[in-house]
């Protein structure tokens, strides 16, 4: 039997493999022209059209390939760890002129973070491929989500992802408060961070 994404998964590759090479392309530009690097590391992934199939289920979609395409916008997920807070908005903008692919949604946890403490920004892309869409676009139309946040979000949203599984947590409202006060600690580093960072160039 076909899975979830009918066939299309090796497009969703492919576009996956071309934003990367895209955001790589201005990273590398910026590198030789200011010796400055952009961000720390890119990783990418395509949801698993078991987790695909499960998030369907739980936003009350059918599970098919039209929801997984273009119902459900993170089957492809690109995620762009930086140094530095500032080093995120300097994407942000060089993502926003990037050809082939549209910002259609903005979330800034980084200026309002998630109430368990959670920090990131997201945003939708919708990239166009020349492999036509499920809906008989040319250019093909597809979804990605991107993460952008620093080396300090990322290990924390790490170990809240860790924690979340573990069903057999004693006191899960203080850890839920420790996670939290962790989250505003390591939020106080990447400004002090950036401060140092600032004095240094001066
Ligand atoms: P899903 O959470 O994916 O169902 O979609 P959503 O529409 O709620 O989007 P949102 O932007 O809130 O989150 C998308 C992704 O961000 C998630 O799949 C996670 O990878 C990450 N994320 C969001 N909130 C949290 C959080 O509280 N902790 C961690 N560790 N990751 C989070
Ligand atoms: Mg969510």
């Amino acid at each position: 039997m076909a899975d979830i994404y009918g066939g299309y998964a090796p497009i969703l590759h492919n576009i996956a493999v071309e934003l990367q090479n895209k955001i790589n392309g201005y990273a590398d530009a910026c590198m030789k022209e200011r010796g400055e690097k952009l961000f720390e590391h890119l990783s990418w992934r395509l949801k698993t059209p078991e987790s695909m199939e499960d998030k369907c289920r739980r936003d009350g979609l059918e599970p098919c390939p039209r929801s997984a395409l273009k119902k459900v916008h993170d089957s492809i997920g690109i995620r762009i760890v930086c140094l530095f807070i500032d080093d995120i908005y300097r994407n942000i903008e060089e993502i926003k002129k990037l050809p082939g692919c549209h910002v259609v949604l903005e979330k800034d946890f980084i200026s309002a973070a998630k109430p368990n403490g959670y920090r990131s920004y997201h945003m939708i892309l919708e990239a166009e491929s020349p492999a036509k869409d499920i809906d008989g676009n040319t250019p093909g139309l597809y979804f990605a989500e991107l993460q952008l946040r620093t080396i300090a979000m990322d290990t924390w949203a790490a170990l809240e992802h860790e924690l979340k599984y573990k069903k057999d947590i004693k006191h899960p409202e203080l850890i839920s408060e420790e996670l939290k006060r962790c989250a505003g600690e390591l939020a106080a580093c990447d400004v002090s961070l950036q401060t140092i960072r600032e004095l240094i160039r001066q």
